[in-house]
């Protein structure tokens, strides 16, 4: 495939994890692994408005609007990196236009692309729809999730195209340092690898002293994916960004945009901006509302000792324990089905066996937790 082509995607393997939560989602009472942050809502965010986004909404006329992104939306995103400026911001209906959107431009049939795993299914499946040859390197459950920088670098060819990693990532809260992710980018530059890293747990680090740097600040051909939907707690606004310093990037993916959404959704790029200006209080809410979760995990991670294994997560808003003995396959859906608890089972991120999905954004799971350890106690006699 040429570079100048515009590809179409194709369809890739039904996403499991989209399904199962079609499935779930809204009839559970108690969803105990969701991704997201307790939603803000509108009243809350208007509330926070400055003087001139308070007046865009306002005026807000519900037309088309500018297709990379409303102007002060992408100064707002560019104002998120050190050395981005707003055109090289691109904005999309959510994280998951981006995704499908960026690999349909930039990887063609018989590519290379390495991916760091467990990972979200789009972040492997559209490459491989593609005709790309991924290889998985996984993250490794018996040291803490931790990356292997080296065993990445192993996977690395000729024919490599992309690097595509999550960090803080989803399933594990895995967060490597500094240092190793520094180390891996440099690897993946001197070889003309492009890195694809999807940041949208970025800021809501357990210690905020260990946010990475964004790729597309740390190399100039490198992809920053961000979103409204997780860290910010703001999933139905449907706002995601790539951030990229190559504009060729840019022109790419943008040609492809044009046959989806050509621009994203007008009141959800003012609430946006908003949303932005007020990013430190929204993302000390959302930090605020995971350690509170995180302190019940442990504490009925500590009840179960003889149950539950798991690596307590560096960043993000997801940890992905183990429940020993057990196929979490056969576990989830009873438990969704009699207890209306849902968590999500590790099959949907291509590792089926005892690892589950559990969420730390939501308020209110202690019900839910109460349940599940019943049914642990229930299942133990
Ligand atoms: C790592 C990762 N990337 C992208 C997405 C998609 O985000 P959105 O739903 O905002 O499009 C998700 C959603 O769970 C995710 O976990």
């Amino acid at each position: 495939m040429t570079q100048d082509s515009h590809p179409t995607p194709l369809p890739p393997r039904p996403f499991a994890l989209e399904r199962f939560y079609a499935r779930w989602e809204f009839d559970v009472a108690h969803n105990l692994s969701a991704s997201d942050v307790e939603p803000v809502g509108l009243g809350e965010l208007l509330a926070l408005a400055d003087a001139e986004s308070a007046a865009l909404w306002d005026g807000l006329r519900l037309g088309y609007t500018e297709s990379a992104g409303h102007p002060l939306l992408r100064w707002e995103i560019a104002r998120l990196y050190e050395r981005a400026v707003p055109e090289d911001v691109l904005t999309f209906a959510g994280a998951e236009e981006g995704i499908l959107l960026t690999a349909a431009a930039l990887v063609g049939a018989g590519e290379h692309v390495v991916v760091v795993a467990p990972v979200y299914q789009s972040l492997h499946d559209v490459a491989r729809a593609r005709g790309a040859d991924v290889s998985l390197v996984w993250l490794d459950p018996d040291r803490g999730w931790e990356l292997d920088v080296d065993r990445v670098i192993a996977e690395l060819r000729p024919s490599t195209r992309l690097l595509v990693v999550n960090f803080p990532n989803n399933p594990t809260g895995a967060l490597p340092e500094e240092a190793e992710f520094r180390r891996l980018h440099s690897a993946c530059a001197e070889r003309g690898i492009r890195v694809f890293s999807d940041e949208v747990y970025r800021g809501v680090e357990l210690d905020p002293g260990r946010k990475l740097p964004a790729a597309a600040d740390l190399g100039d051909r490198d992809i920053s994916l961000g979103v409204m939907s997780k860290a910010y707690a703001l999933a139905g606004l449907r706002i995601g960004w790539i951030v990229c310093r190559d504009r060729d990037v840019l022109r790419r993916v943008a040609a492809l945009k044009d046959y989806t959404t050509i621009c994203s959704s007008a009141p959800s790029e003012i609430l946006s901006i908003m949303a932005l200006r007020a990013g430190p209080t929204l993302l000390e809410r959302s930090r605020e509302i995971i350690r509170e979760n995180l302190a019940l995990w442990a504490d009925f991670a500590d009840a179960h000792p003889e149950r539950i294994r798991w690596t307590p997560p560096r960043g993000g808003t997801t940890v992905f324990p183990a429940l020993a003995g057990r196929d979490t396959d056969a576990f989830c859906e009873r438990l969704a089905a009699e207890d209306g608890v849902l968590l999500l089972p590790g099959s949907m991120f291509d590792l089926p066996g005892e690892h589950f999905r559990a969420g730390l954004g939501r308020r209110g799971i202690g019900t839910g937790l109460n349940l599940l350890s019943e049914r642990l106690r229930r299942a133990g006699r």
